[in-house]
């Protein structure tokens, strides 16, 4: 009995005396990867007078926490009126909201490359990344350059019928909810349209979401964890390895999965009755890639890039944009009274079609200014656009910043600038639009960050600006919506999207 404890003892012991060991080399770590950077920061680094939360000097937990929130859009607004228009927000992360900074950091030909921040979406073989996330730039150049021409204006035309189509949907069901006078959350009504939307552009294959009132494909809350995964993760890319791994053994996340079955489905119809007989007439996006795949222009794999990154990078945005710019009109009665003034004299001219045409909303300046108000107002992306500072470093807003610094700005700390947007930065004021020209060097227009900037700006703009200009005025025109409980208030919440929650009860204009 007694030897047994003994031995026991003895045991513990020698974990015991493990421990100073253990403990050493842990505070040796410790240091160098986190007091030697941490007191370097504060007493040498060029960047140790720019301003910020203590906590954001010590850990990148302070952002991880922000965004766990749900918050982070506001966050970031209130950190900028707090301490200036450059922030720290981590160790070794700057958020700017100067356009001089801004402009440098995004500018055309930059060689402020997307930060390790994108890892956790990011395939480790370059030729299978994704066009979002990749960071090589002449990768990325080439890859873009190869679709550019599936996204211009003038392509635009030849996805109007897939629009019209599923938008003929959208009002029929939006009419069966005014005659059964149902609460509509149109939030995630406005989402399943969107998704439907671009699959029937992007696929020819609407995914029948609406039609359901139901994802019946799963893709969407596949799609919410990848971001998630995007937002959160990002912050610490040490531990993505071992994040993947968990998704891995735990099954987490198959959005990649769903999608890209669906898409190969497709792929082998549209191959199949392509070779049957010659696509004429308005082809869908696919078409035009299968076509060009024949002309040897591009591959599967690019196939399955630009199909798969307009669905996962051109619906949820799109939607939150829509059904804010939504929100926005229908909590505004002068604004939405403007509206419909433009489209009944428009009407009245005989200058508008019914259904509105992408080339008339060109001619419908306040239409557009309502959709710029929005996207200023509400940009889909709560997140920073996180960049790397080149070799050599940069001076931005007077400070050096050293080679390797995460730099970026945050879409909602500048839309709410009122150094660039005036002291009624907080309103939804359409009006501030008229007159301004796009890409004409107003500050006002230069700063818009809904779509991202520079090089790596969105692709898909054109697309969801051809949805948005026509559903709106169909809505408009035929229905009020009536926001329904929580005192009216559009609720969000952000992790890398500003997702919106507002329910509403719909009724048809003229109708009773
Ligand atoms: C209102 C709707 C939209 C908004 C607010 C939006 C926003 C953005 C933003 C902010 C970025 C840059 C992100 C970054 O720097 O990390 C981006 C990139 C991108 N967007 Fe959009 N987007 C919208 C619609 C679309 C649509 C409809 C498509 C496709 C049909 C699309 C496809 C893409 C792609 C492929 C990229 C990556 C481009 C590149 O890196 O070259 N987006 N978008
Ligand atoms: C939108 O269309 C215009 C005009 O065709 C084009 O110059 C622009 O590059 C397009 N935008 C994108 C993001 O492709
Ligand atoms: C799209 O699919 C429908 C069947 O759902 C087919 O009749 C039509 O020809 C297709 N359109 C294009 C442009 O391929
Ligand atoms: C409502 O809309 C009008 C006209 O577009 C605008 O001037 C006003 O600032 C808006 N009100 C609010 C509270 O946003």
């Amino acid at each position: 009995m007694l030897k047994t404890v003994y031995s026991d003892a003895a045991d513990n012991a020698s974990i015991y005396q493990q421990i100073p060991k253990l403990l050493f080399l842990f505070c040796t770590a410790i240091s160098f990867y986190w007091l030697l950077p941490f007191l370097h920061g504060l007493f040498i680094a060029p960047t140790r007078n720019v301003p910020g939360p203590l906590l954001a000097r010590l850990t990148r937990w302070f952002e991880y926490r922000v965004v766990q929130k749900g918050d982070s859009h506001q966050e970031y607004i209130r950190l900028h009126q707090k301490h200036g228009s450059v922030v720290r927000v981590g160790p070794n992360r700057y958020s700017f909201s100067d356009p001089t900074a801004v402009k440098t950091i995004y500018e055309l030909g930059s060689k402020f490359l997307k930060s390790d921040y994108y890892n956790p979406i990011l395939h480790p073989v370059p030729a299978l990344q994704n066009i979002f996330a990749m960071r090589d730039p002449e990768l990325h150049k080439a890859r873009r350059r190869k679709v550019a021409n599936l996204y211009t204006m003038s392509t635009m035309v030849s996805y109007e019928p897939a629009v019209d189509k599923l938008n003929r949907v959208c009002l029929r069901k939006l009419r069966e909810f005014a005659a059964e006078d149902r609460v509509v959350d149109i939030p995630q009504f406005i989402q399943y349209y969107a998704f439907d939307v671009i699959g029937e552009i992007t696929l020819n294959h609407s995914f029948s979401m609406m039609e359901n009132t139901h994802d019946p494909t799963g893709m969407i809350a596949d799609i919410k964890i990848g971001l998630n995964t995007l937002a959160l993760n990002g912050l610490i890319p040490s531990l993505i390895p071992l994040s993947l791994l968990s998704a891995r053994l735990f099954g987490s996340h198959n959005a990649l999965h769903v999608l890209s079955t669906l898409t190969r489905d497709v792929v082998d119809k549209n191959r199949a009755s392509n070779a049957k007989q010659n696509v004429i007439g308005p082809a869908s996006f696919l078409q035009k890639l299968l076509q060009m795949e024949g002309e040897g222009r591009v591959d599967m794999s690019n196939i399955m890039d630009a199909t798969g990154s307009n669905v996962r990078a051109g619906s949820d945005t799109t939607a939150i944009t829509l059904s804010s710019a939504l929100y926005y009109l229908y909590t505004n009665e002068t604004a939405l009274g403007a509206l419909r003034t433009e489209i009944e004299m428009l009407e009245r001219e005989g200058r508008l079609s019914d259904p509105v045409t992408w080339s008339e909303a060109q001619s419908m300046p306040f239409l557009q200014a309502v959709l710029k108000e929005s996207l200023r107002m509400h940009p889909a992306v709560g997140a920073m656009l996180p960049r790397v500072v080149p070799k050599g470093g940069v001076r931005l807003a007077g400070t050096y910043f050293p080679e390797g610094t995460q730099v970026g700005a945050n879409a909602w700390a500048v839309h709410y600038n009122k150094d660039i947007y005036g002291p009624d930065a907080d309103e939804f004021k359409p009006e501030r639009w008229l007159g301004v020209k796009d890409g004409g060097g107003d500050v006002r227009d230069s700063m818009m960050m809904a779509f991202g900037a520079g090089s790596r700006t969105c692709i898909g703009k054109n697309i969801s600006l051809l949805e948005m200009t026509k559903v709106i005025p169909q809505i408009v025109r035929n229905f009020d919506i009536v926001p329904d409980g929580d005192d009216g208030v559009m609720k969000t919440h952000t992790k890398w999207f500003v997702f919106t929650k507002w329910n509403a009860r719909l009724k048809i204009r003229g109708g009773t």
